[in-house]
């Protein structure tokens, strides 16, 4: 049992109080984290009505979960986007994702914050405070007992609220790379800094080691092409290049990081089909620290000047991966074409990742093991508890977080707040910037949550 009181990462945890009795303590303590999460639910919401409401401040307490007609009225008058109905199948999940990427950036990312229509915000709010609280992962019924199976698919068909259903996975495919039939392999889009060094970790626990390419699991490294030697750019090559390039060589994971996800393609390649999904601000964040703060090929220690020069390409940079289409242009324009053409951009990209046969969120890593057993066969899960850092040699940071015994709450403590870290325009640019990433990183975060929690999705894994 761990020592109660010390060690507060989310700073909810109340710091008085003098009584010995434990059940006393224990109602004190969820009296008082009640008082503190409302607090700040009640400020977020003034903040954010003096700010940028029409309605200005009311003094009412609006807290998001039952969302009161008349705040959510408030919000739809603002042009913020409620679905009109419970979204029962993937394809209605998709029209109300579409229709969100049609408003301004701006809107898109008011919706998420403060109506979480996937509702991924509000389940990550409340693992927060409950990992937090008991200072540790939480079993797989407390994580139930947060998100339950939103109704199976056996049962009520009228309401089953599942992005994830109908299945859209390769379920052979998945089956033929665990059972090793050749030339069956492990594709993996690597979003960078989105948890891919992990992922490239946990490979190598499970596969016999000349089956993992050398270097970060980039086996075009060695490949010859055209050109400056690149690694984890294999737009360079056709799928059948790709795949007498694995077979000859005998690797089964392959690591794309830097070219986009070709879905024309890369689908009809003999492998399955896994990445790995960051919060947005996060990861660019976290970029600008890896490369420029910790001098790694940037000199820039400026995060708005960063952002000015890098916006370029890593404007709604998921959107782009899974789309294989550019969006700069349209992520920032103001047109009704532009406006069309976001629709048609992440309604794309949700298409690509719907396949994929293992969608995961960095940030809930510690709770995938069992699905990741099912889908790849691998066993040995441990490095999903721990942070791996690329190149650590090259730059150690003693944070005290190279094993995560926290669980979610543990990222959020190792990671730079967007929210504290960049200047408040900073902020709201870069949010706008990555607002169609926001909408895919929800969806993609509930496709997990859902496989997680699910029992019936398993014989697609
Ligand atoms: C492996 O999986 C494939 C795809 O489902 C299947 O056709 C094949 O029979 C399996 N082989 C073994 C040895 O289980
Ligand atoms: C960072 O750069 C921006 C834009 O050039 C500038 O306005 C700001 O003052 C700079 N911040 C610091 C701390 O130098």
């Amino acid at each position: 049992m761990p020592a109660r009181g010390n060690a507060n990462p989310t700073g909810l945890r109340r710091r008085h109080g003098h009584h010995n009795k434990g059940s006393l303590r224990s109602i004190q303590n969820i009296l008082f984290v009640t008082l503190v999460v409302l607090g700040l639910i009640y400020y977020r919401v003034s903040v954010y009505l003096l700010q940028g409401g029409k309605t200005a401040a009311k003094g009412t307490v609006h807290n998001h979960r039952p969302l009161d007609t008349q705040y959510i009225h408030e919000l739809q008058e603002q042009g913020l986007l409620l679905p009109s109905k419970t979204l029962n199948t993937y394809q209605e999940w998709r029209d109300y994702a579409t229709q969100l990427a049609s408003l301004t950036p701006e809107k898109i990312v008011k919706t998420l914050k403060l109506l979480d229509p996937f509702g991924v915000r509000t389940f990550e709010a409340k693992l927060l405070e409950a990992e937090s609280e008991k200072k540790a992962f939480l079993t797989q019924e407390e994580l139930r007992s947060i998100f339950p199976c939103p109704t199976s698919s056996t049962t009520q068909q009228q309401e089953q609220q599942r992005i994830t259903l109908p299945d859209q996975r390769n379920s052979d495919k998945a089956r033929a790379f665990r059972n090793g039939t050749e030339p069956y392999f492990l594709f993996f889009q690597h979003l960078r800094k989105a948890g891919g060094t992990n992922f490239c970790s946990l490979a190598q626990h499970n596969l016999p080691k000349k089956q993992v390419p050398k270097y970060y699991c980039m086996p075009d490294y060695y490949w010859e092409a055209p050109g400056r030697p690149c690694a984890g750019c294999f737009s360079r090559f056709d799928t059948k290049t790709i795949t007498k390039h694995m077979k000859e060589d005998g690797h089964k994971i392959l690591g794309n990081e830097w070219d986009a996800f070709d879905p024309d393609h890369y689908f009809d390649l003999p492998a399955t089909f896994a990445t790995s999904f960051r919060r947005p601000l996060d990861r660019a964040l976290s970029q600008f620290r890896f490369e420029c703060i910790e001098d790694r090929g940037c000199k820039i220690k400026n995060v708005t000047k960063w952002w000015d020069k890098r916006s370029k390409d890593l404007t709604n940079v998921y959107v782009w991966t899974f789309s294989n289409e550019g969006v700069r242009k349209l992520s920032i324009g103001t047109t009704k074409a532009d406006s069309e053409r976001r629709q048609k951009v992440l309604g794309r990209a949700l298409d690509v990742v719907a396949r994929f046969n293992l969608v995961m969120a960095m940030e809930w890593l510690a709770y995938a093991p069992n699905h990741v057993q099912r889908v790849l066969g691998f066993r040995d899960t441990k490095t999903l508890t721990e942070r791996v850092r690329p190149h650590i040699a090259q730059h150690k940071r003693d944070d005290g977080q190279e094993r995560n015994v926290m669980g979610a709450a543990g990222i959020a403590k190792a990671s730079w707040t967007p929210e504290n870290y960049l200047p408040p325009e900073t902020y709201t640019r870069m949010s706008h910037d990555l607002a169609l990433d926001e909408i895919l990183t929800d969806a993609a975060r509930r496709m997990f949550l859902e496989r997680l929690v699910c029992d019936d999705v398993s014989m697609f894994d």
